[in-house]
């Protein structure tokens, strides 16, 4: 019940995000192109973008060929579409939850969750579907905010989540809790700046 409100509030917010969410998240560029470059998807392999948004990552993504990309968000994924438009891309985008796949077992070679896991009401869920769709041997890469592992956060990080989490994103999540329900194994730990607080971390099934 929680969950669904939390997921129905996200959409909301998303499709009012999604005019300026561009202008936000472009500082972001420079972890992206770093993420897909660890991912490095190959042009036939097949590759999922979970809680994909406008379509940022795309511009890494050209010589893929075989694209799927999944948002809650409806107005999110149409400006998506948009940019695929643009850049020549054939993608299969649908508006889905990524706390629930609507895809076979086994069927990705590759999954990119950027800043999906500290936004998504329950990533422990979000990370089980995506272990369930990958091929064994399929790689994920993870770009987020998280709190490092083992450390309780501080009463003032507490305190700000209250309104970070309403308005952006969780700032308290630990990637290694929310990994531990799967056997997804890390391979790869970057610290992508502030501190440690972005980290960029590639799994495999
Ligand atoms: C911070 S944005 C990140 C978008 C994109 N991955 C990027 O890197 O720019 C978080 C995205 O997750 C989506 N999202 C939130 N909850 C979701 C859910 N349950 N299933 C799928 N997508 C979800 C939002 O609609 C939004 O597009």
């Amino acid at each position: 019940m929680w969950r669904e409100c939390a997921t129905r509030f996200n959409r909301w917010r998303y499709d009012l995000y999604a005019p300026v969410y561009d202008k936000v998240a472009q500082g972001f560029a420079r972890h992206r192109r770093r993420a897909i470059g660890l991912l490095n998807p190959q042009p036939d392999e097949r590759l999922l973008l979970v809680g994909a948004g406008t379509g940022l990552d795309l511009d890494y993504l050209v010589r893929c060929r075989h694209v799927a990309a999944i948002d809650i968000a409806p107005a999110m994924l149409e400006r998506l579409r948009e940019r695929a438009v643009k850049l020549g891309m054939e993608v299969d985008a649908r508006v889905m939850d990524g706390q629930k796949l609507d895809y076979p077992d086994g069927c990705f070679d590759a999954v990119a969750l950027h800043l999906v896991l500290a936004v998504i009401p329950d990533p422990q869920a979000c990370i089980r579907e995506v272990e369930r769709v990958l091929k064994p041997g399929g790689r994920v890469v993870v770009f987020d905010k998280f709190l490092a592992d083992r450390r309780r956060a501080p009463l003032w990080r507490r305190a700000g989540n209250v309104l970070a989490r309403i308005v952006a994103t969780d700032i308290n999540r630990r990637l290694g809790d929310i990994v531990a329900v799967t056997k997804l194994q890390p391979f790869h730990d970057e610290d992508a700046g502030l501190g440690g607080f972005l980290r960029i971390v590639l799994l495999r099934k």
